[in-house]
């Protein structure tokens, strides 16, 4: 196993909470595990996401954070490193990804219009449906063989895409958006070859090519080793040949950042670039700034640096991997192969006593809290399914997976080990698992503010 480049100078207390306060607490939190405490929680893995550890050089360079209006010399380190990673022209900076989204999306598409992608993130459906347009995924078919160990299940489907375009909808599409690496759908990369195809796709038919590039730096180390013809490119050289791909991104750099905070938008058009200025001004912060601290924008400008080092990349890497191994020997499927930032665990193959209205998935995200403390976020039917008004199943999720994501330099192989023994558990007695029924949910965005109770 490649060892990561770092060792530990500051630790946190983690916390152990008996089963009875446990069982407790989830009650408490209707059975929603986003409404516990993070006091109550042993091993969180419900993102991984402004959840990272960050460096000594990063804490440094925060301590001589420029905190002024306008300007700051914290905005020109940051601008610096954004646009010599990126290669655009205008950078502006968010204070996470969705508002980057919201940005975007209000400026460039209109009512009516689709935006295309090979998987929306949840805000970012969220944000171009409020918007007024159309979020369409269109998947590559290997993606939906959750065992295929193709490399690339991350990828858009070309034909479909091409057919789009060139069908009677065409003219509809405002934007195609391409997600790296591919969150909603198992953590699964992007190939170049399938931007290059998007990009002229786009560019034959005149249509704005953007990335969500929260995980570049993840995505260019599986193109790296996935991808022959990229063997031996450095990551940063191969997130920048996506970058240029494309006519702008929207980055959440609470992931590939290393941060805790901050996003940005990266464009190439001067006109696009002066309106979402406007609207960033608006609700966002001067453009110097745009809701984040001096201090953020120091430890962004170092973490873009240093999530690039390969030894750390391969170290991240081969720990999720190892993870899946243990896991997998434990009696429960993961999606396969594994990515970077999270692990999908196979729930519905595991607990086939439970139907979709049961919430397979969600059943086993409550469980790992209750036998481990362990955290994390259900993506099946409760999150993606449509329900009646009476809170039932209408239509089922494709899949109904649990999803580890795995924080950036937080954990070590032995906390990997205890997620590992606590799923072993349930899988060795997986009947005793009970189903659940929604008792109220928010009018957008479910999964996050829902209130269960277990059947
Ligand atoms: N795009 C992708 C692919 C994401 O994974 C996220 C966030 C966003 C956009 C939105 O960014 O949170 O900074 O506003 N993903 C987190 C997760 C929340 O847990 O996967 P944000």
């Amino acid at each position: 196993m490649p060892l990561p480049p770092y060792r530990i100078k500051v630790v946190e207390p983690i916390p152990f909470l008996s089963p009875e306060e446990r069982a407790g607490a989830l009650h408490l939190a209707g059975y929603n595990p986003f409404n516990l405490r993070a006091d109550q929680i042993t091993i969180d893995l419900l993102s991984d996401s402004g959840t990272g550890a960050t460096s000594a050089a990063q804490e440094a360079a925060a301590a001589v954070g420029d905190e002024s209006y306008a300007g700051a010399r914290s905005w020109f380190r940051f601008l610096d490193e954004v646009a010599d990673l990126t290669g655009y022209p205008h950078i502006l900076p968010v204070h996470q990804g969705r508002a980057g989204e919201r940005i975007l999306f209000g400026t460039l598409l209109r009512p009516g219009q689709i935006c295309v992608s090979n998987t929306h993130f949840d805000t970012t459906h969220a944000n171009v449906e409020l918007a007024g347009a159309e979020a369409r995924d269109l998947p590559c078919p290997e993606a939906l063989d959750l065992d295929s160990h193709e490399p690339f299940k991350g990828n858009i489907d070309l034909t479909a895409l091409a057919e789009l375009l060139a069908g009677p909808d065409g003219e509809r599409v405002g934007l195609v958006l391409m997600t790296i690496t591919n969150n909603g759908l198992g953590a699964q990369p992007v190939s170049m070859a399938n931007l290059q195809a998007v990009h002229a796709l786009c560019r034959q038919h005149g249509v704005p090519f953007f990335l969500d590039a929260a995980r570049f730096a993840e995505n260019a180390w599986l193109v790296r080793e996935r991808e022959p013809e990229y063997h031996g490119w450095t990551p940063r050289e191969i997130a920048r040949q996506a970058f240029d791909l494309a006519d702008g991104c929207v980055i959440s750099l609470k992931k590939d950042g290393l941060a805790s905070i901050g996003g940005c938008i990266g464009l190439r058009d001067d006109d696009l670039h002066a309106r979402c200025e406007a609207n960033l001004i608006a609700t966002e912060g001067f453009s110097t700034y745009g809701g984040l601290a001096g201090h953020d924008l120091e430890r962004l400008a170092v973490g873009l640096r240093e999530v690039v080092d390969p030894a750390y990349l391969s170290a991240r890497a081969a720990a999720t991997t190892h993870l899946a191994q243990l896991i997998n020997e434990a009696g429960v499927d993961t999606v396969q192969p594994a990515g970077i930032h999270a692990l999908y665990l196979n729930a519905g193959r595991l607990l086939p006593h439970l139907s979709p209205a049961e919430f397979p998935g969600h059943s086993l995200g409550c469980q790992l809290f209750l036998d481990g403390g362990v955290r994390c976020a259900e993506l099946g039917s409760l999150y993606l399914g449509t329900m009646d008004e009476q809170h039932r199943l209408v239509t089922p999720a494709p899949f109904e997976l649990v999803r580890l994501a795995i924080p950036r330099r937080v954990y070590s192989q032995e906390h990997f080990e205890y997620v590992a023994e606590t799923l072993a558990g349930i899988a060795k007695d997986p009947e005793r698992i009970t189903g659940y029924r929604i008792v109220s949910t928010p009018p957008i965005l479910r999964h996050f503010k829902v209130r269960l109770a277990p059947l």
